[in-house]
């Protein structure tokens, strides 16, 4: 181990890198903080426990099967989008049951292998895909479990990109629409109307538009039951944001406050099962982008550290204008610059920051660009023909 300081170390250590196998390690990879993981989802347990809570992963955050495999490992169930989703649950130890499936646009062969593994719920977005579902279960000899999407026209004050509850957005059935839905289901024979599904958006960092939220379902389910119609669950969905600027002082979600919020927000219900969709509040902080200084270059008085991650890696930043922490590893200098760190990727666009303080950055340095556990490893691509990014569990996995 060369260049790093004992006081940096022991840092790192705390937080869970393993200094020589990330020198080792040939960059850039993830690394997988899995003491953190853990203890992340025992602040789930502690939180949700004594209350009618299920906790489902929404596994597009991150399906690293080590990942999966602990958090399926932990009694957690499993939300998913797509068939390669529900395969890579099941393989990863999550049961069918405590599967639920969403997308806007399930196709016949993913609604089959739903049906066919028996996973728990659809999730279901339109008259149009209820009708599918329909058939095909009727063609299988079974009966398809349905909670219907709701778009509750909610804005979660969040990126564009990642707000969902607005009629704006393509995802879920307009609530003057969803009694016609409920009708047509109920003279459907092969489904079973289960619950309703909201998922308002990602990032949220304030309570706010949860309590909105509570305060809709609270009112659907009561004009519901007065119309005779009991549901055996509601699905909140996910969406709780982390601190993405302080990832050592907030390694945690708020979970006490967003658990709380919906205590306090859905008291109506008094007890009725409540499903949750966490991605992001789960992975996120556990993971990070490892990554070598390339060259330094100069530009008109502005300084670049190029580096080996690129935007195939990790998309964030470039799509959505995320921030993530960069912190250099392995400089000694007590000297700061300011960088744009950029990668190597063929698109201006291939920026992790623009502003960015760091000791005196040399080629061959190790960045860390902190809090890349959810959709960072599951969004990379191959792009300009780069090869995927490997990752590292520290520590690492038994067998
Ligand atoms: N449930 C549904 C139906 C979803 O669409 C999502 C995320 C979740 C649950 C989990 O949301 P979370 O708890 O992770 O916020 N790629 C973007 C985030 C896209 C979120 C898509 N849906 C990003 O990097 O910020």
């Amino acid at each position: 181990m060369q260049n790093v300081e004992r006081t940096m170390v022991n840092q790192l250590r705390r937080h869970g890198f393993d200094m020589d196998v990330i020198e080792q390690t040939p960059t850039p990879f993830y690394c997988y903080d899995m003491n953190l993981l853990n203890r992340t989802i025992g602040r789930i347990l502690q939180e949700t426990a004594g209350a009618p809570y299920v906790v489902h992963y929404a596994i597009k955050a991150n399906s690293n099967p080590h990942i999966l495999s602990t958090i399926a490992h932990s009694g957690l169930g499993a939300d998913v989008v797509s068939g390669g989703e529900i395969r890579v649950a099941l393989n990863n130890g999550f049961k069918a049951e405590n599967i639920n499936f969403s997308g806007v646009a399930k196709t016949d062969w993913e609604i089959q292998l739903g049906l066919e593994c028996g996973i728990g719920c659809f999730n279901v977005e339109s008259s149009a895909e209820l009708q599918v579902i329909n058939d095909i279960a009727g063609k299988m000899g079974k009966t398809a479990p349905v909670a219907f999407r709701v778009n509750p026209d909610i804005d979660a004050h969040t990126h564009r990109f990642i707000t969902t509850g607005t009629a704006a957005n393509k995802f879920g059935i307009a609530m003057d629409e969803l009694d016609s839905v409920i009708d047509l289901s109920q003279r459907m024979n092969h489904v079973k109307l289960l619950g309703l599904h909201f998922h308002i958006g990602s990032q949220i960092t304030q309570m706010q538009p949860f309590v909105m939220l509570c305060d809709t379902i609270n009112h659907m389910v009561e004009r519901y039951n007065r119309l005779g119609i009991h549901f055996e669950h509601i699905n909140v969905g996910g969406g709780l944001g982390i601190d993405y600027s302080s990832p050592d002082e907030h390694p945690f979600a708020p979970f006490r406050d967003y658990f709380d919020t919906f205590k306090k927000g859905l008291a109506p219900l008094h007890g009725m099962p409540i499903h949750f969709e966490l991605g992001r509040a789960i992975v996120a902080s556990c993971g990070t982008l490892i990554s070598r200084v390339v060259y330094i270059k100069e530009n008109k008085g502005k300084k670049f550290a190029l580096i080996d991650a690129g935007m195939n890696d990790l998309i964030r930043p470039a799509l959505y204008g995320a921030h993530h922490v960069i912190q250099n590893l392995t400089s000694n200098e007590r000297a700061c610059e300011t960088y744009e760190v950029a990668g190597p990727v063929c698109e201006s666009s291939d920026v992790f920051a623009t502003d960015c303080h760091l000791p005196l950055t040399r080629r061959g340095d190790i960045l860390a660009i902190r809090s890349a556990g959810a959709y960072g490893e599951s969004m990379a691509s191959c792009y300009n023909m780069r090869p995927l990014p490997a990752c590292v569990c520290c520590p690492a996995p038994e067998n």
